[in-house]
């Protein structure tokens, strides 16, 4: 899978099931997110603000492993545990985190298969966007319920103005990005089409709102790049 989270949504998890589909995945994001190595960045700095030196951080959607590596390179006394419902993702990141793994567990499963907790902050990057809204909100919910009081999350995916006369616009913007930034024109209009016709996009308002509504409060939006946005908020 190389076009950076654009698989179907009803299926989203068996989209990444697929061994030879998601073999070159580690490809996709930095070309379809602008600002991805930023973005993993200033995940560990907003985490980082709140969270104790030896935070044990949830990572919801951990497959492929990197942003845990961003993370667990950036703070060596964090422990992590990575949670996600496809094996082949879970095994890719296991192969590309290596000996880092020493610190990070991994699941096999959704919120609802996570510990209990209580962590000390968690992270869900480019993975909401395959849930429906009230999934959402559930998914949201199940995790705030894992959190210690205050302690931080950063969400970021999909979302962005969805008024008929913007979302065609932007789309287009979203594609093009990635042929800038190398990915075959084919490829990138391909993902286009899938985004368009797939994935659950909702209005930044109406995700701030989910964040809301799970519990979530400071909710503030750090993360602005295209189709995407990043939020940082506290349980
Ligand atoms: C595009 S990948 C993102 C992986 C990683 N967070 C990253 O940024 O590279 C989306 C991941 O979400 C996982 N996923 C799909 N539905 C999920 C759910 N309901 N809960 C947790 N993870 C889910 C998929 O298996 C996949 O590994």
């Amino acid at each position: 899978m190389t076009t950076g989270c654009v698989q179907p949504a009803r299926n989203a998890a068996n989209s990444f099931k697929n061994p030879e589909a998601i073999a070159n995945y580690a490809e996709g994001p930095p070309r379809f997110v602008p600002g991805f190595e930023a973005l993993h960045r200033m995940t560990g700095v907003l985490l980082a603000e709140t969270a104790p030196a030896q935070a044990r951080v949830l990572v919801l959607g951990a497959g492929g492993g990197l942003e845990l590596g961003a993370l667990a390179q950036a703070q060596p006394d964090w422990r992590f545990v990575g949670v996600d419902p496809s094996d082949p993702m879970l095994d890719m990141a296991r192969r590309t985190l290596g000996p880092l793994m020493q610190r990070i567990e991994l699941v096999h499963g959704y919120i609802d298969d996570a510990p209990a907790g209580p962590f000390d902050a968690a992270t869900c990057l480019l993975t909401l966007h395959f849930l429906d809204a009230a999934e959402r909100l559930r998914t949201m919910q199940a995790l705030h319920s894992r959190l210690k009081p205050g302690a931080p999350l950063v969400t970021a995916h999909s979302s962005f103005p969805q008024d008929p006369a913007s979302r065609p616009t932007w789309l287009s913007r979203y594609a093009a990005y990635a042929v800038a930034a190398g990915a075959n024109p084919e490829q990138a209009a391909s993902a286009r089409a899938a985004v368009d016709a797939h994935l659950n996009l909702l209005d930044p308002g109406e995700d701030e709102d989910i964040l809301r509504d799970a519990g979530f409060s400071d909710i503030a939006m750090f993360y602005a790049a295209f189709t995407w946005r990043g939020w940082i908020a506290r349980a």
